[in-house]
């Protein structure tokens, strides 16, 4: 097979490796998928400015995200059922950002629990958030990750309620998988996965699954998050949150100036402009055409990090342009995991980091810090 050279051929491989409906839960967005598809295709209206002439040597892509080095602008995103892409996927990727130099956070609904991705990395990783109802479970899981030395915590604010994935319904999708005729066909396609599957034992929620009571059906996260997440989170949870934890908090999920502001006002030490990939309100505006407004709503009280529609250095490039402090990746690293494991997330990194490298010199720049709009020629938006 020849060596894959863009995101895009990680995600034909994953497509062809990993059964429907886990790969379907990756690329799906809400409703009409309007706003996933937007996150992707506003990229496209920043265009770059072509330098000459400029030194192009002893190139540093080296940046800091909330105090903390990164060999590059890009943390792993966290994201729900990383395990279901490749067995163990989640201690596989935190391994593969490990050796690659930048963060990795472990999503609240990950397969392998906090205690399985601490057991196999040397250093700290994050551990993203979501508050449920029951306050002491919530509790234990900010405790679990301070046990576990996560160096920062990410809160999602943006999903007290599950957006509608029309794809997942029809899918019935569940972890670990149901073994009915519908799923059992979706499965008998892809038995490299299969016989992987059967050999770990983490198959369902590592970070639920024995430490939260009164959980009745885990096995559907539409109706596991509409029973457990609480919908009258609010600015007060977030301060008793940063309180209980006491180190790095971001705070996940911001598209509106207004609600920038008011994070700012939190203390928290970074915001990261999002609308969950397009998996919650369809029809909100892309990620990339919020993002400046946003730079601009909070000016330097607070740092600026950004996801959504990412799927090359490229991207990367014009996040930082318009303000980004650092970027994260969800889908692109999650296709090379369910491509190939963890070669496939060193894969998606090593793509994102030459697509960067390239692109920052030929817009006449050596070093990522210096990167600003002056490397942009036009913004349609
Ligand atoms: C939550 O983790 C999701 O499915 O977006």
């Amino acid at each position: 097979m020849s060596k894959p050279l863009t995101i895009a051929d990680l995600k034909t491989r994953a497509r062809r490796r990993v059964p429907k409906m886990f790969f379907d839960y990756a690329d799906s967005g809400a409703w009409t998928e309007g706003t996933y598809r937007a996150n992707e295709e506003d990229f496209a209206k920043v265009k770059l400015r072509q330098r000459v002439l400029v030194d192009m040597t002893n190139r540093s892509l080296a940046t800091t995200m909330v105090g903390q080095e990164a060999s590059m602008p890009v943390a792993l995103a966290p994201t729900g059922l990383c395990g279901m892409q490749h067995p163990d996927g989640e201690m596989l990727a935190a391994k593969a950002a490990e050796e690659f130099g930048v963060p990795f956070t472990l999503s609240t609904m990950s397969i392998c629990s906090i205690e399985d991705v601490a057991s196999v990395t040397s250093k700290p990783f994050w551990f993203q958030l979501y508050v449920m109802k029951d306050r002491e479970f919530v509790a234990n899981l900010i405790d679990r990750a301070k046990a576990a030395k996560c160096s920062a915590l990410v809160l999602t604010l943006d999903l007290q309620i599950l957006g509608q994935r029309h794809k997942d319904l029809r899918n019935g999708l569940s972890a670990p998988p149901k073994w009915t005729i519908h799923h059992g066909l979706q499965l008998a396609t892809k038995p490299f996965w299969c016989m992987d599957m059967l050999r770990t034992k983490r198959r369902g929620f590592g970070n639920i699954v024995g430490h939260a009571k009164n959980v009745s059906d885990l096995s559907s996260l539409s109706s596991w998050t509409a029973e457990q997440f609480d919908p009258q989170l609010s600015w007060k949870d977030v301060a008793w949150i940063k309180e209980r934890w006491g180190g790095k908090l971001i705070l996940k999920g911001i598209l509106d100036e207004e609600d920038a502001r008011s994070a700012a006002e939190t203390g928290a030490d970074a915001i990261i402009v999002s609308n969950h990939g397009g998996r919650q309100l369809d029809g909100a505006m892309s990620s990339i055409s919020m993002l400046s407004k946003i730079v601009d709503a909070v000016g330097d009280r607070i740092e600026v990090h950004f996801d959504g529609g990412i799927r090359s250095g490229q991207d990367v490039l014009k996040a930082v342009a318009l303000g980004a402090r650092g970027t994260y990746i969800g889908r692109p690293y999650l296709y090379g995991l369910g491509a190939m494991g963890k070669p496939g997330v060193t894969a998606a990194l090593e793509i994102i980091r030459r697509e960067l490298d390239i692109t920052m010199a030929l817009c006449g720049k050596r070093d990522i810090q210096a990167v600003d709009s002056s490397v942009l020629a036009d913004v349609r938006f």
